[in-house]
């Protein structure tokens, strides 16, 4: 049987959202943040490992979910998390910050993975036009928007792939903002599966407003 964990990042400290705690566990819809995804993720995987900032360990409610210590990036505490699930055969992660996932799109993503597919990725299309620029803010290059997506999470990976992945020096980590990213760099093959847009990730005051409303 094919175990599945489910690998929560909540290890950020919330620098743009600026409240009292960390981001996960700053309340949202009457409970901490990083509770609306333990639920999700604890249907549908056989495990549920969070990595939280240090030092937070024991903030956690949920008493069926192991919890490391995050690292200095994202990447790191996605890292740490899975060292803890060393049997794991397939990984969902999923960032605190999107309270907003649902089992259904987690269960899309997880049966997307198969066949010479590394990762799976939940993404909406874009509905801005994309700049790239340089150092002076000139525009270089306008990708055609039909090209363009924008990754969430969940991101669900053969978990043999997405370790090496993450077997990278710490600057590579630091400067990784998505998983998929780190995978196909490695060589990986990643699909991406349509994803409502609803599914925002929760940075400022104003998404935390608007993760709320729909959460209530
Ligand atoms: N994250 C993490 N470990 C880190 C940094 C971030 O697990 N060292 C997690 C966050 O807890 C969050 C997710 O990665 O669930 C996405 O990161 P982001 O939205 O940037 O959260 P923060 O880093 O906490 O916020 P900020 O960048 O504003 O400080
Ligand atoms: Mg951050």
């Amino acid at each position: 049987m094919t175990s599945v964990v489910g690998v929560i990042a909540a290890g950020g400290s919330g620098e743009r959202l600026g409240a009292d705690r960390p981001k996960a566990f700053v309340v949202c819809g009457g409970r901490p943040l990083l509770e609306w995804s333990v639920d999700v993720l604890s249907e549908v995987c056989d495990e549920v490992v969070v990595a939280v900032p240090a030092g937070h360990e024991e903030d956690i409610a949920a008493p069926d979910v192991r919890v490391v210590a995050g690292g200095a990036s994202r990447s790191d505490s996605v890292r740490r998390a899975l060292a803890a699930a060393p049997d794991a055969a397939v990984a969902v992660v999923h960032d605190a910050a999107r309270p907003l996932v649902t089992r259904e799109l987690v269960e899309r993503c997880l049966a997307a993975l198969g066949g010479d597919v590394d990762g799976v990725v939940a993404a909406a299309p874009v509905s801005d036009t994309i700049h790239a620029v340089d150092a002076e803010l000139t525009v270089r290059a306008s990708p055609p928007r039909s090209e363009l997506w924008a990754a969430q999470t969940p991101q669900v990976f053969r978990a043999d792939v997405l370790r090496r992945a993450l077997d990278a020096d710490a600057q590579t980590l630091a400067a990784a903002t998505d998983d998929a990213a780190l995978v196909v760099a490695a060589g990986g093959r990643v699909r991406i599966v349509c994803a409502p847009r609803e599914n925002i990730k929760v940075t400022t005051r104003a998404d935390l407003l608007v993760a709320e409303s729909a959460l209530c």
